[in-house]
């Protein structure tokens, strides 16, 4: 069976080149003579559509590379999603920045509280996440017990009216446009989502630690994204946190790694756009 190969940007400009739109079309032809019959050519339409309303800086992270396999990889992001969908809460791949504000009600379902046990060390007593995310941290903690490592947990869930609280406290103590950079806004912290965890001593010198070199190696095995990676302030509006991962799946962790440059706001910013999409 011959695969059709051609680069994914050449699908961005559908609506405004008409070389590309040509490209497109037979590209589109040839994929609904080849395989992967689960894919419509309007989704590739739709691809095409959804990325190029994405930042430039956002498709230039973008790798060459085969529309059909990408749609194929997006399709297991939004099965293992489904899969952990709970009708009364926000999915895993909820987007949440300093454009998108969660608001002062929302407060994850079922929270569950992370105390010190056989797995991990907390560094407060008043720590919780979401069902989804505590499994996950079950899975990766083992994982580094395994390899000799206890994890510490130092953050996890942040209400709205915590996150107010800290935020002005930086403010105050570093003046707004420093504690922007560091900390967000209430409303718009991953911590309120509950599937975000803080390890270790939340400085830059953690991680160089072994756990710290432990973490950034193995998390996205166990479906946990290091949140905001060095060098991209201008995408996440964050300076580097080598301690803040989120968790959004194993496949979604893949998914960002293969096609998004392994940048999780990039992806996260995808998935947003397509959901929207028709
Ligand atoms: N430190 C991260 C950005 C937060 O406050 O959620
Ligand atoms: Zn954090």
């Amino acid at each position: 069976m011959k695969r059709l190969l051609f680069v994914l940007t050449s699908v961005f400009c559908l609506c405004s080149c008409t070389k590309k739109v040509v490209l497109a079309e037979t590209a589109s032809k040839q994929a609904e003579a080849a395989v992967t019959p689960q894919i419509s050519n309007p989704e590739i339409e739709k691809l095409g559509r959804v990325l190029s309303s994405m930042t430039e800086r956002c498709k230039s992270a973008i790798p060459n590379g085969n529309p059909e396999e990408f749609l194929a990889d997006l399709h297991k992001v939004l099965k293992e999603e489904e899969l952990n969908h709970r009708d009364d809460d926000v999915d895993l791949l909820y987007l949440i920045d300093k454009k998108h504000n969660i608001g002062s009600d929302y407060v994850p379902k079922d929270l569950k509280p992370v105390k010190n046990n056989d797995l991990w060390n907390v560094s407060r007593n008043d720590l919780s996440l979401r069902p989804e995310a505590y499994s996950a941290l079950e899975n990766l903690s083992r994982a580094a017990l395994n390899d000799g490592i206890k994890l510490m947990i130092s953050s996890t869930y942040r209400s709205y009216k915590y996150q107010e609280g800290l935020f002005y406290r930086y403010v105050k103590q570093d003046g707004v446009e420093l504690a922007e950079r560091y900390s967000a806004r209430p409303g718009t912290s991953q911590h309120q989502l509950g599937v975000a965890v803080d390890f270790g001593s939340i400085t830059d010198d953690w991680g160089d630690t072994k756990m710290g070199q432990w973490v950034y190696n193995h998390a996205a095995d166990y479906g946990w994204s290091l949140s905001f990676p060095r060098g991209y302030e201008d995408v996440t509006g964050y300076m580097w946190e080598c301690w803040h991962f989120r968790y959004i799946g194993v496949e979604a962790c893949q998914f960002q790694k293969k096609w998004f440059s392994d940048v999780q706001q990039f992806m996260l910013e995808f998935v947003d756009v397509w959901k929207k999409s028709e």
